[in-house]
């Protein structure tokens, strides 16, 4: 008796399929029995070590079975393209009721042709279920199936690279074609319970399932790889709940990653808590070196305003200045010359700073957002305020900047900057003419932004003129109070 021959018990039809993900037969043989006008519930469907597994069944029950011939003018069995879609997906699903279901859609789509559109029918509903589970399986395979090295005695035969995994669903056929793209001139297997794939770099083979203890348990590799992971981890972008449900902990045990989320999961808990309170983002470590900071910042592009074609400016000045002057973002010339106040608005900021007889040199200036954010008109880049998100999620490179200068006095010039020490919006005419702690023990002084004299005329500019220069001398004469202290 074949595999594949169908069994009639009393009125009903059994019928096997010898492979479980075996799309091709179970239509084949749906359609044949939908062209007999078998009703759904007159069909077992079974398949090798299922519950319902009629082959393991004794008796007469086992005599082979024709089915009725179809009457000549029977319309063909129609299946719209999404039914087949969907049902190639369903075929993979571990679920033994699988066939009986998609059989029951094909049967009713011969009568409702547009069933597969009702998003509240159970069948339709019950195969998109399965089709997305087995869309995550295959999904899953491909993110966590990790390959290690083995020992081969061949030696003419390469390196050997063997993976083993624990699919839920018939997936394993379905992803060949993926491994053997992407490792196409690796020789590897990929083990698991119910199947193997061995690939040697032109033939691909199926072999029997597989135990955990035939594959590798790990490769010196992996240490590097495990360094490479823990320096990639980003704690700003960790959600737990979303990492668990992404990377769920049953495939841990496989990657030799996973040894290390348990520690970088709580370091990162720390770490998020302080940055809920600030709003802002953590790209891990501080570096150890302005210069290192900066490196960091040229590749940044966390916020829409680094997709921009400008450059990160970083700040400059004495790296153990007592001041540091915070602006807002460079400038058009900021940008172009990669050093921050050396336009207009800077040109204002140092015959103020002269004025009041602070070194420009003595000083670090640094601004609250690193990126130029500039509409084009004409061939004109025109200056766009940074909004309160970009301002935050820019706080980790100043905060870094002032751990490392460590300056004792910070001036902001204008809201955005003042946003970014205080991490909320403030306004700066109440608040301007004091000192402000700052959590590390430093003050903070506010002041208008000199761009903010640019844009006045005639009275209203001379009036902001004196009360900048009042700011200033005030600030001036605090620095020189702490650095004679
Ligand atoms: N305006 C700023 O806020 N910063 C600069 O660097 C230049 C202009």
């Amino acid at each position: 008796m074949t595999a594949l021959q169908h069994l009639a018990v009393g009125r009903h039809y059994a019928v096997h399929l010898p492979e479980p993900d075996d799309f091709d037969l179970w239509r084949e043989r749906a359609r044949a029995l939908v062209e007999a006008d078998v009703p759904p519930d007159r069909v077992a469907w079974s398949e090798p070590g299922g519950a319902g597994d009629l082959f393991a069944l004794e008796g007469p029950a086992n005599a082979a079975l024709r089915l009725p011939v179809p009457p000549r003018d029977r319309p063909p069995v129609r299946a719209s393209r999404r039914f087949v879609e969907l049902a190639k997906s369903v075929v993979l699903h571990s679920d033994p009721g699988r066939f009986a279901l998609l059989y029951r859609l094909l049967w009713r789509l011969q009568r409702s042709p547009r069933i597969m559109e009702d998003k509240a029918d159970l069948d339709v509903r019950r195969a998109e279920d399965l089709a997305k589970a087995v869309r995550r399986d295959i999904h899953k395979m491909r993110a966590f199936a990790r390959f290690r090295l083995v020992e081969s005695d061949e030696a003419e035969a390469g390196e050997h690279y063997v993976a083993w995994f624990e699919p839920e669903h018939h997936i394993l056929r379905a992803n060949a074609g993926f491994f053997v793209r992407r490792f196409a001139t690796m020789r590897w297997s990929i083990l698991t319970p119910r199947g193997c794939l061995h690939w040697n770099g032109e033939v691909l083979e199926e072999g029997p399932p597989a135990q955990r203890g035939d594959a590798p348990a790990g490769d010196p590799a992996e240490d590097l790889w495990r360094t490479y992971y823990a320096s990639i981890f980003n704690p700003a972008r960790l959600k737990i709940g979303a990492m668990v449900k992404e990377m769920p902990r049953k495939y841990w045990k496989n990657m030799p990653e996973a040894v290390l989320i348990p520690e970088l999961i709580a370091g990162a808990q720390a770490r998020e808590a302080r940055m809920v309170t600030s709003g802002s983002l953590d790209f891990g470590p501080r570096p150890a070196t302005l210069a290192a900071l900066g490196e960091g910042l040229h590749a940044c592009r966390a916020c829409p305003i680094g997709a921009l074609e400008s450059r990160a400016v970083m700040g400059e000045g004495a790296h153990d200045a007592t001041l540091m002057i915070v602006g807002e973002q460079p400038g058009d010339q900021e940008d172009l010359a990669g050093r921050p106040f050396v336009g207009p608005a800077g040109q204002v900021l140092d015959r103020h700073l002269a004025q009041a007889g602070i070194d420009r040199g003595s000083a670090y200036l640094t601004n609250a957002a690193k990126h130029f954010k500039y509409v084009m008109k004409g061939k004109r880049r025109l200056h766009q305020s940074p909004a309160a998100k970009e301002i935050d999620t820019c706080r980790w490179w100043l905060e870094n900047e002032r751990a490392l200068v460590r300056p004792r006095m910070v001036l902001a010039l204008g809201a955005s900057a003042a946003r970014s020490l205080l991490g909320r919006t403030v306004s700066v005419g109440r608040e301007r003419g004091r000192a402000i702690p700052l959590e590390d023990g430093s003050e903070l002084w506010l002041t208008v932004h000199p761009s903010y004299l640019l844009r006045l005329e005639g009275e209203a500019q001379a009036e902001q003129e004196r009360l900048f220069a009042r700011d200033l001398a005030q600030v001036a004469a605090r620095l020189a109070e702490l650095e004679g202290a």
